[in-house]
């Protein structure tokens, strides 16, 4: 499996605080079967200001001691980013090795908020699409606005925009109201990815087992396998691909 969105690098941000909690994620996730993670790190958002030589420096430093572990297992750079008019109007984006997913420039992870739904969010998908990038947006499932409101979610997919959504919101981790939501989006065809957002080796785990259970149960196999291998394979590699 691969997970499209983790904050795995260690004294970054709101993710693990030392380098050991980091490589006891890397050993949940490969015991849960998960080969690549990429490493989404907040950034340029009002909390965290991370720049992308760091980002690398802890790739590839946590790499290393996977390595020297011995285990199946490799981090690729990214970001979860807070979208701000500097990174649209002067095209930045395409430029950074870490602000599209693998710096690939073809999708770029958002921030997005959990107690409403910014009024310029069309707009950021068009003009992310027109800019030849396509917006994933994490975790809508939590999001207060949208539970209430399910409509917008197929507009945001209509416009071209890849839905991600969290796997401890299947197990009920977030509480009733995402659970509830994520079935939904599911029975709805509205899921794309399934990714961790793991943040520690203990609340947030990197495992993603549990809801693949969830959605074999709810569907079937074969698409629990597109949602945590295929299509993130697909981010990864920057390659388009069609529901
Ligand atoms: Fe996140």
């Amino acid at each position: 499996m691969i997970d499209i969105h983790s904050h795995i690098l260690p004294m970054l941000d709101d993710g693990p605080t030392t380098v050991q909690e980091s490589m006891e994620m890397c050993r949940i996730a490969v015991h849960d079967g998960i080969k690549k993670i990429v490493a989404t790190p907040h950034v340029e958002n009002s909390i965290f200001d991370v720049n992308a030589q760091t980002v690398l420096e802890k790739v590839n430093m946590l790499n290393q001691l996977i390595q020297e572990a011995g285990l199946d297992l490799t981090i690729y750079p990214g970001a979860e980013v807070h979208l701000n008019d500097r990174l649209i109007n002067e095209n930045i984006i395409k430029e950074s090795p870490i602000l599209t997913i693998n710096g690939n420039k073809t999708y770029i992870l958002l921030e997005f908020s959990f107690q409403w739904i910014p009024t310029e969010t069309e707009q950021v998908i068009f003009k992310l699409k027109s800019m030849g990038l396509t917006p994933i947006l994490p975790h809508l499932e939590r999001n207060n606005r949208i539970q209430e409101n399910r409509a917008v979610l197929q507009r945001f997919v209509d416009m071209g925009a890849i839905l991600q959504v969290t796997a401890q919101s299947f197990t009920g981790g977030f509480g009733n109201a995402p659970r509830k939501c994520v079935l939904w989006m599911l029975k709805n065809n509205l899921v794309h990815v399934v990714a961790s957002d793991a943040h520690s080796p203990v609340n947030r785990p990197p495992i993603l087992s549990q809801a693949v259970k969830i959605v074999s149960d709810v569907l079937d196999e074969e698409t629990a396998h597109k949602m945590v291998s295929e299509y993130p394979k697909m981010i990864l590699e920057g390659i388009s691909f069609d529901r």
